[in-house]
């Protein structure tokens, strides 16, 4: 017969006074102990240097790559640490316009072992009409502090996942996270073959000609560029037209023994995701870099007719805090948000990472397929993307963090 435990229990009371002495014999232990042991723990202490919360830091050089691009180079401040990441990562950059806080995620361009000497660079592109970007290049100075926390995103080389040559297809501004990746094979030699494949619509709006050139020249033939351009000007005897399967089975002979890495506008994840279906490349070769948010929503056919013009409340419960907010249908619900001065922390915008993830209590919304990485779990039970999703009532939400 099995041994009964002795257990007793002596009442509420008694068992909650037990508790104080635990209390008061801890702190016993604590004072005899020696004053002077080091406390620190390594572990936490690396996990906060390879996860920090914030990182502040000061641009120290800008350097103009071409009409629209700049490379911003930052340095850690005193009592920061810039975060270790693998090359083809992202951070997300935290901006204060007039007031209220927004987010923007920028793949790093940068070398990964620069951050040893505290250094870490981001490359952008001047949008049109861009809420952020134009107020960078009206704002961003030589001695600017900037706000970050990272590095995310699975766009990096890994052993156990990819091939050894890997292609990268690049569109516009899309080329910074190769540009990282082609520095670091320099001293990381990994993975061992690296052919880029840039699309761009002129000879002017190539980011890095000269400097990508020089690494490749330097790599014994392990990295390869190829210029694709659309918009051609005279003399251009290179590739045209749209990297498709076409120009991709040109380019690199063994097409069907590599991994594909594309970062690069929209319309170029939609068109690829076809042209690998048809070359019958598996969804385990292919990386593509996170979806972003798109500018103008009524432009894609999967929008939901009839939205186009409508507005609705948004309720939004914050611990104790409860406010209404007006939101149109054609902007995410962190955009409205953040509008309304109540942003959420986000860092891929994309509806991938879950960082901005809250729950939604009454209503309903739309959530952009492309970029629809809600766990079937949480849809479940109620959460949702705001990055990613559109009001289509009006809505009640619980979000869990403010900027
Ligand atoms: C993983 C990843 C990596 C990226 N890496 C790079 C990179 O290396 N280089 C680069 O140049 N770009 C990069 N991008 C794109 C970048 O994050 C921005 O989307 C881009 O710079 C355009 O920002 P913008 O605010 O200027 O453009 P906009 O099109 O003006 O802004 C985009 C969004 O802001 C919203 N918005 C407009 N007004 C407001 C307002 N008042 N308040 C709040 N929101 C508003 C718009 O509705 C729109 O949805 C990357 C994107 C992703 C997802
Ligand atoms: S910020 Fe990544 S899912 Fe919303």
């Amino acid at each position: 017969m099995a041994k009964k435990a002795k257990v007793s229990v002596r009442g509420y009371f008694k068992d909650l006074m037990g508790w104080f002495g635990l209390m008061k014999a801890r702190q016993a232990w604590i004072d005899a102990g020696d004053p002077n042991i080091d406390t620190t723990d390594n572990a936490a202490k690396l996990a906060k240097e390879l996860h920090a919360d914030a990182v502040n830091a000061k641009i120290i050089k800008i350097k103009d790559e071409t009409p629209s691009t700049k490379t911003f180079t930052f340095k850690a401040l005193e009592g920061s640490t810039m975060p270790y990441f693998n090359a083809g990562q992202h951070i997300s950059v935290k901006f204060c316009i007039d007031g209220k806080w927004v987010t923007r995620p920028f793949s790093v361009s940068s070398c990964p072992r620069d951050t040893d000497e505290g250094i870490l660079e981001i490359t952008l592109r001047k949008m049109p009409g861009g809420y952020v970007t134009g107020w960078v290049w009206d704002n961003w100075k030589e001695g600017t502090e900037v706000l970050f926390n990272g590095a995310f995103g699975d766009g990096y080389w890994s052993a156990i996942r990819d091939r050894e040559h890997v292609v990268g297809i690049a569109g516009g501004s899309g080329i910074t996270a190769f540009r990282s990746i082609a520095k670091d094979m320099a001293t990381s030699g990994r993975p061992r073959k690296f052919t880029i494949l840039y699309g761009s619509r002129s000879q002017d709006d190539i980011i890095f000609f000269d400097e990508l050139n020089e690494i490749a020249a330097a790599s014994n033939g392990a990295i390869s560029v190829h210029h694709v351009l659309s918009e051609p000007k005279e003399g251009w005897t290179g590739e045209t037209g749209f990297i498709g399967a076409d120009i991709i089975k040109k380019l690199v002979p063994d097409w069907d023994n590599v991994s594909y890495f594309v970062s690069g506008p929209q319309p170029m994840y939609d068109f690829l995701e076809g042209e690998f279906k048809k070359m019958g490349i598996r969804k385990k070769f292919i990386r593509m870099e996170e979806y972003g948010e798109t500018a103008d929503i009524t432009t894609s056919p999967l929008y939901p007719k009839g939205k186009e013009d409508k507005s609705f409340k948004i309720k939004v419960i914050f611990g104790l805090d409860e406010q209404v907010i007006d939101a149109k249908a054609t902007d995410t619900v962190v955009v409205s948000l953040e509008k309304a001065g109540l942003a959420p922390d986000s860092h891929c915008r994309s509806g991938a990472c879950g960082w901005c993830r809250s729950l939604l209590l009454e209503g309903e919304v739309w959530q952009r397929p492309q970029s629809d990485g809600v766990r079937m779990s949480d849809k479940e039970h109620g959460y949702f993307h705001p990055c990613s999703a559109y009001p289509m009532s009006d809505i009640t939400i619980q979000v869990t963090s403010r900027l």
